[in-house]
């Protein structure tokens, strides 16, 4: 069987991967083929960053390989907060904070259209293919739900009346940029 490494060390991503690959590809993790280091996440689109995982792996380890990138693009604010979606309201990481601060951006604003965008960046013997899943929608005016992570409790996708946190997880992942890129990966890994 041929083996894919999965540049991530979200161990939630990595088991949805697993549980989806039709047994052609052994999905490995950072942690199987001891990379232990932090991969730089320097560029400024989502594309760049994807590929800048994928590209690292590939090149310092020699393993096949994929990673992924997501940010949350709001219209009124020109696409942000975009590739800095994590660390918006600082290098914290703090989902609040960068909750806060969009709300307070967005204050008396009527547009509240966003989407979030995941891409893909998958390297197999040299050649890389890219992959994009996205899910349109529109910023709450304040929290609803508990459930999930991130900017969930101020996203409402197209369609539902409720935010990606009042969502049942097997919804939500069956309608998220995230599962919509890696079902397009899934399809390509399973044709070739
Ligand atoms: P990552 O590239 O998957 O690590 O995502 C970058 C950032 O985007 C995360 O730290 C979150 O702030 C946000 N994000 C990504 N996916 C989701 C999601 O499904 N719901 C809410 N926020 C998300």
């Amino acid at each position: 069987m041929r083996e894919l490494v999965f540049a991530t060390n979200n161990k939630h991503k990595l088991e949805e991967v697993v549980k989806a690959t039709s047994g052609k590809f052994k999905i490995l993790s950072l942690k199987d083929i001891n990379c232990n280091e932090e991969i730089p996440e320097t560029a400024e689109t989502l594309e760049g960053n994807a590929s800048q995982k994928s590209h690292y792996i590939y090149e310092k380890y020699g393993y096949n390989c994929f990673g992924d990138d997501t940010g949350l693009e709001i219209d009124a604010l020109g696409g942000k907060p975009g590739v800095y979606s994590a660390r918006y309201a600082g290098p914290g990481h703090d989902h609040e904070k960068n909750i806060d601060k969009i709300l307070s951006e967005l204050k008396g604003i009527s547009n509240r259209k966003a989407r979030f965008r995941t891409v893909v960046s998958l390297i197999i013997d040299g050649k890389e293919t890219l992959f994009e899943g996205i899910v349109n929608g529109k910023i709450l005016t304040e929290r609803h739900g508990k459930a999930g992570f991130g900017y969930d409790p101020v996203f409402m996708p197209d369609g539902y009346n409720k935010s990606f946190a009042e969502m049942d997880i097997n919804k939500k992942n069956e309608i998220s940029h995230r599962g919509r890129a890696v079902k397009k990966l899934l399809n390509y890994l399973n044709s070739i």
